[in-house]
């Protein structure tokens, strides 16, 4: 991998889709206006959307937000990791308003991930990075994943192999009444629970603050797709979960043999493209909502929601 070539890109307002733990993202430098409108061209992404700042540092985090002490206490248990938090924009912050869609809140996140904390440090500035696909798409794992999808249209990407999670990162919102999850992902609210002692809040619909993106037929595969389902019809694809008895004429796709939610969270989303690629209707087997499968569930309901075109 080339960081000092990517990093030269990137210097230069280019765009490098990055292996992250979580999922693969687009970077571009989150201070240039520039860079950050071709990001959102890239992606077709509206641009009432913001994006993640992502560090290399706690200390580089509180040069752009500030954070309560539960915020802090969480992103030094958790930082480097698949935990985002949107706190207060300071006004000292070099990341552009566009990068923010105009908010005066960020999002930030310091991920386990050696090629993208040493961009941030190389560049000396921070990354915005939005999963490398297009808007309303399902979120790569892979580099080939990244490929499909935007290849063409940006200048370089790193293989990092597989993503280790494959989910994208749990978001949380630094508010005065404490932090509300906006986003479940890749850290599971129990393990948050665990390290704050507190119960995890969620935004509801038609909550105070919510994270733009959260569409509700977002990560849709063009095929339909239902879900909870244990005895598949044979024209469906079926993705299962746990060693499955049944009978069927379509083809079987294991999340996991061993009913591992977390194995099933790093395939999810390449079996969903697997599916998708077979062209027939998907169905999924019931998962539990319980640590990873929160957001597991999460993505399978966008991806089962009607599309909006
Ligand atoms: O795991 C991840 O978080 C990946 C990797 C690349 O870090 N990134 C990712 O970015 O999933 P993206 O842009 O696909 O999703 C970020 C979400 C969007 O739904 C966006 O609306 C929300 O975060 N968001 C960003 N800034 C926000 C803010 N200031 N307030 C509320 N929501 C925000
Ligand atoms: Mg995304």
């Amino acid at each position: 991998m080339s960081l000092d070539r990517a990093a030269a890109l990137l210097d230069a307002g280019g765009l490098v889709a990055v292996p992250t733990e979580t999922v693969y993202g687009l970077a571009a430098d989150a201070t240039s206006p520039a860079a950050i409108t071709a990001l959102y061209e890239a992606k077709g992404r509206p641009r009432f959307n913001p994006l993640i700042a992502h560090v290399d540092s706690l200390e580089r985090a509180l040069t752009l937000v500030y954070l309560s002490s539960a915020a802090l206490a969480l992103a030094k248990a958790v930082w480097p990791g698949p935990l985002t938090l949107v706190g207060r924009h300071r006004d000292t912050s070099p990341v552009c308003d566009l990068a923010r869609a105009g908010l005066d809140t960020l999002a930030v996140r310091w991920p386990a991930s050696p090629a993208m904390t040493g961009l941030v440090t190389r560049l000396d500035r921070p990354l915005a990075a939005p999963s490398a696909n297009r808007s309303g798409s399902i979120s790569p794992t892979t580099a080939l994943h990244v490929a499909e999808s935007l290849g063409g249209r940006i200048g370089l990407i790193l293989d990092g192999g597989p993503c280790r999670m494959g989910l994208e990162s749990t978001i949380l919102a630094d508010t005065p009444d404490g932090l509300v999850m906006l986003r479940a992902g890749a850290l599971e609210a129990e393990r948050i629970e665990a390290l704050t002692g507190q119960p995890v809040q969620r935004a509801g619909a038609g909550a105070a603050i919510n994270a733009p993106g959260m569409l509700k037929s977002h990560y849709a595969p063009q095929s339909p797709l239902r879900l909870d389902v244990t005895e598949p019809a044979a024209d469906e694809t079926y993705l299962a979960f746990r060693t499955w008895q049944g009978e069927t004429a379509g083809k079987v796709l294991y999340l996991s043999l061993a009913g591992d939610l977390a194995e099933a969270a790093t395939r999810l989303f390449a079996c969903l493209r697997e599916a998708d690629a077979l062209g027939r209707p998907i169905a999924v087997a019931p998962i539990p909502a319980t640590g990873l499968g929160e957001a597991i569930n999460d993505r399978l309901a966008r991806a089962a929601a009607p599309k909006d075109n």
